[in-house]
């Protein structure tokens, strides 16, 4: 039986034997780096910095739920403004593979820009074992390049320490939970974030549009799954597509956007099946989609599986 307590020990010992300096980690607001910077500043104090980039492409609330926690445990941090840089360096590119590239490369360099005075010498990372048992091995990387910070230890000349590299999803939300930390219980969610939840170019009207989309998606089915009405999905979300449609808003004929409800059941994200949702809770998200968010015309619910389909849209 895993026991996360006498894990925690285990892992803040390891880390201030090893660790001879300072070291610092991308927070990313996941469950694998907040629990590890948790870890990593229990072992060694202010001799961790905690780096936090705000792309501008997180998910509603996001942002202050990340620099809270970070605040809660103690780890010292920084939280790094760099919306404007991410928003002009994914202006005009529609192709999902070269916004995953452009903002893997932008987050390194605002990452070492920002860390590098600092001074440290180790780079704390909350790779997880299915990261490297399976590392270009699935399905899944083959099809999409997954954003990661592997390329940091190299430009930086760091020394990698990773304690949670021996554990397993659930066994690192057993060590989140015994930390009292709320991110343990979050669905997955992509490393370029909202970017690839936005159809085509990314532009700051979309992602504020599938922000509040995605925020409803999860309130609503919450809601749901907690009243009882129908089962938690393994992940849902929205999109917006780069599609407009003709509607009507009161009187007035409306040009506006597309958004995709998306929910999906599924063990480990390799293959899926789509969630059969009860259709009074897909009609309060379509009701609330339209009414809430501004020019949003229209609302479809995905029906694919996976395969052929992948969860995420891009
Ligand atoms: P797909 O869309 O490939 O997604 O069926 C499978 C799981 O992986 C997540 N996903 C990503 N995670 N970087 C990530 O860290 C990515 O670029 C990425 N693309 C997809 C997706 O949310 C799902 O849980």
């Amino acid at each position: 039986m895993f026991d996360p307590n006498g894990f925690i020990a285990e892992a803040v010992a390891d880390l201030r034997a090893h660790v001879m300096g300072k070291a610092i980690i991308a927070a990313s607001g996941g469950v694998d780096s907040t629990t590890a910077a948790v870890l990593a500043s229990r072992a060694l104090g202010e001799n961790l910095l905690a780096v936090f980039v705000d792309t501008g492409l997180m998910r509603k609330g996001e942002v202050n739920d990340v620099a809270q926690t970070l605040k809660e445990m103690g780890v010292h941090h920084k939280i790094v403004d760099a919306r404007e840089e991410f928003f002009t360096a994914l202006r005009e590119v529609e192709d999902p593979e070269k916004k995953r590239v452009i903002i893997g490369n932008k987050f390194i360099d605002i990452f070492e820009r920002e860390a590098r005075p600092f001074g440290a010498e180790y780079l704390v990372q909350g790779t997880i074992a299915p990261d490297w048992i399976e590392s270009g091995g699935q399905l899944r990387d083959r099809i999409k390049t997954h954003h990661n910070v592997a390329g940091l230890p190299e430009v930086m000349h760091l020394t990698l320490a990773e304690p949670l590299r021996d554990l397993y999803k659930d066994e690192v939300r057993k060590v989140a939970r015994a930390l009292g930390l709320r991110v343990a219980e979050r669905q997955p969610f992509p490393g370029p974030a909202l970017a690839v939840r936005c159809l085509g170019e990314v532009t700051a009207e979309k992602i504020e549009i599938v922000r509040g989309a995605c925020a409803i998606v999860e309130e609503e089915i919450e809601a749901a799954a907690k009243a009882g009405t129908m089962a938690l999905p393994w992940q849902y979300f929205a999109v917006v597509l780069p599609v407009r449609t003709v509607g009507v808003h009161g009187d007035v004929r409306a040009y506006g956007w597309t958004v995709a409800v998306r929910a999906i059941e599924s063990v480990d994200g390799m293959s899926g099946r789509y969630a059969k949702m009860p259709h009074e809770v897909l009609d309060r998200i379509s009701t609330r989609i339209t009414n809430e968010l501004p020019n949003v015309t229209r609302v479809v619910y995905d029906v694919s599986n996976k395969p052929p389909a992948t969860i995420e849209w891009e």
